[in-house]
């Protein structure tokens, strides 16, 4: 389908339901990859009309603007000719329920995290007010603002090497009225405070060098920084492992996404009893360890460096 009889479709339908499938037909006739956001062509459609209304859900059963025509087949042209993810053409994302404004700066929000994050982190920890969270590598703040909505009371410190990722997550802590418990900071992996955490979370880059240059083009859009782990993909991760025993409170938690990593990392570090998340809503590779773990694994990685020439974990 091209876009003359895209519109032409549009002109001709009755609904809106009509104008989704019409849309969907429009990006299935291309090699479109999903998942920015939405998993399939209809998600997307529904996304793009329902932005362009503005949201309002008495407009959806009531006949198609017509007026609307022109807007929705430019964005969705451009959808299919940019390969750019729907998120960066309308400027918005939404995660954990929540509308966040994003754009080329940060990594558009999917994180498996946020079923996690809506059900207040259970089971993995009871948070109450007052306890403190630090999202490491922040990107948009989705996470960290996620946590401030879905658990109240409690205090984030959200991270970022990257002053411009701050810049977007700054605007959608203000956006969300969340100055006063979500703090960012400029910094590489963890803040430099003194505060010891209840959780530490974190969706670090992990894609594997080499498989930067093979991710579909909408992938290109992403900032680098974002995706790319180290050769291996796991840099990042192992870093945080490394050193999230010296933030966590006693009882604290490490929760850490690496997506397709989880095997390689595994391997990387046999000895630590990575628990894996299941998720109702589709999404793996996010692994939870307790402080305790991490300290064990800190005295056993002591004591092996009292034995010359045994450096594996
Ligand atoms: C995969 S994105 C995740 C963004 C956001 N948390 C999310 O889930 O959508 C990784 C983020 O980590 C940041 N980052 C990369 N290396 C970092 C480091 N060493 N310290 C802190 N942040 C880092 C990137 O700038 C990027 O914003």
């Amino acid at each position: 389908m091209n876009h003359a009889e895209l519109r032409g479709r549009l002109q001709r339908s009755g609904s809106h339901d009509d104008w989704v499938a019409a849309l969907a037909a429009y990006f299935d006739s291309y090699e479109l990859v999903f998942g920015h956001g939405t998993e399939n062509s209809a998600d997307e459609a529904f996304w793009l009309l329902r932005h362009q209304q503005g949201w309002r859900d008495e407009l959806w059963n009531a006949p198609p603007d017509r007026s609307l025509i022109g807007p929705v087949v430019d964005l969705a042209v451009r959808r299919v000719r940019e390969r750019k993810p729907l998120a960066y053409l309308l400027g918005e994302a939404w995660f954990a329920g929540l509308r966040f404004t994003v754009d080329e700066r940060v990594l558009v929000p999917r994180s498996p995290l946020a079923e996690l994050i809506e059900r207040g982190l259970a089971p993995w920890c009871a948070l109450k007010p007052g306890d403190r969270i630090l999202d490491v590598g922040t990107g948009s703040g989705c996470l960290a603002i996620a946590v401030a909505v879905h658990c109240p009371g409690t205090l984030i410190d959200a991270t970022d090497i990257a002053a411009d990722a701050l810049a977007v997550a700054a605007g959608n802590v203000a956006a969300h009225g969340l100055q006063e418990r979500v703090r960012l900071h400029r910094s590489d992996l963890f803040a430099d405070t003194a505060e010891r955490y209840r959780v530490i979370m974190s969706n670090p880059p992990y894609v594997p060098a080499a498989e930067i240059g093979s991710l579909p083009p909408e992938y290109a859009h992403e900032p680098e920084l974002a995706l790319r782990g180290d050769a291996e993909g796991l840099g990042p991760t192992l870093r945080l492992l490394d050193r999230a025993a010296e933030h966590l409170t006693p009882d604290g938690v490490l929760i850490v996404e690496v997506g397709d990593g989880a095997e390689a990392l595994m391997k990387a570090r046999p000895r630590l009893p990575f628990v894996w998340v299941e998720f109702g809503r589709g999404g793996r590779g996010v692994f939870v360890l307790e402080a305790d773990d991490l300290r064990r694994r800190e005295h056993t990685v002591q004591g092996r460096r009292n034995r010359p020439g045994d450096r594996t974990i």
